[in-house]
């Protein structure tokens, strides 16, 4: 009796020296689920395999290649002014190889290319990013292009072929959908 109770004891502290390595999966699954809930894909029965992209892009420019260290867009001052439906006030950085494509005048932007665009209130407060990040093959009829948005606090508002971002970009079809700075 006295065996067992011990048996039972060590696998409790067994379990218990397990779970914490469990807990950064439902981490990852709690922020998922939170993109998911907000995005922009839900309605439109996009799967889960797109909230991995926006969400996979959200880490690389803010811890993997943080985009606050790459260089503004050419063209563009710090807190510039802005348009609807973006911020009143804005920084659009890029990263290298979409600042290759602009001094080159490419065209088109290259496969991995990416601008964010922080977007203020007219009283300097960070509202949200905005993020066109350019993926050969992703979506050939728009540009190739994975759209992303979230909040200062890192949540997901849109992401993926989001339609809104789509359709208002397409006016910029002639310049890879980049309404900025042109790429000829
Ligand atoms: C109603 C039109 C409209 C919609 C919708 C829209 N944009 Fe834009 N976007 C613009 C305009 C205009 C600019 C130029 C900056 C400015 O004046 O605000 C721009 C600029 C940008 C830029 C900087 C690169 C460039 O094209 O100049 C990014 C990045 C961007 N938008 C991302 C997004 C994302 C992500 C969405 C969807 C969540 C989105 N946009 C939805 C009109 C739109």
């Amino acid at each position: 009796m006295k065996r067992r109770l011990h048996a039972l004891l060590a696998a409790a502290g067994l379990l218990a020296l397990l779970l914490p390595a469990g807990l950064p999966a439902a981490d990852m699954g709690t922020m998922m689920g939170q993109g998911m809930g907000m995005g922009q894909g839900v309605g439109q029965g996009m799967g889960m395999m797109q909230n991995a992209d926006g969400a996979h892009l959200l880490m690389h420019i803010t811890k993997t290649d943080p985009y606050v260290k790459w260089n503004l867009m050419p063209g563009t001052t710090r807190m510039r002014q802005g348009l609807e439906p973006h911020g009143a006030l804005q920084n659009v950085y890029v990263n290298k190889l979409a600042m290759k494509a602009f001094k080159d005048k490419a065209g088109s932007l290259p496969d991995g290319a990416i601008i964010v665009k922080e977007n203020y209130t007219p009283d300097g407060k960070l509202a949200a990013v905005t993020v066109m990040n350019k993926k050969k093959g992703y979506n050939p009829e728009a540009g190739d292009y994975l759209w992303l948005k979230y909040t200062p606090d890192m949540k997901i508002q849109a992401q993926g072929k989001a339609d809104p971002c789509i359709k208002c970009h397409a006016k910029a079809k002639d310049n890879d959908w980049v309404v900025l700075a042109p790429l000829k």
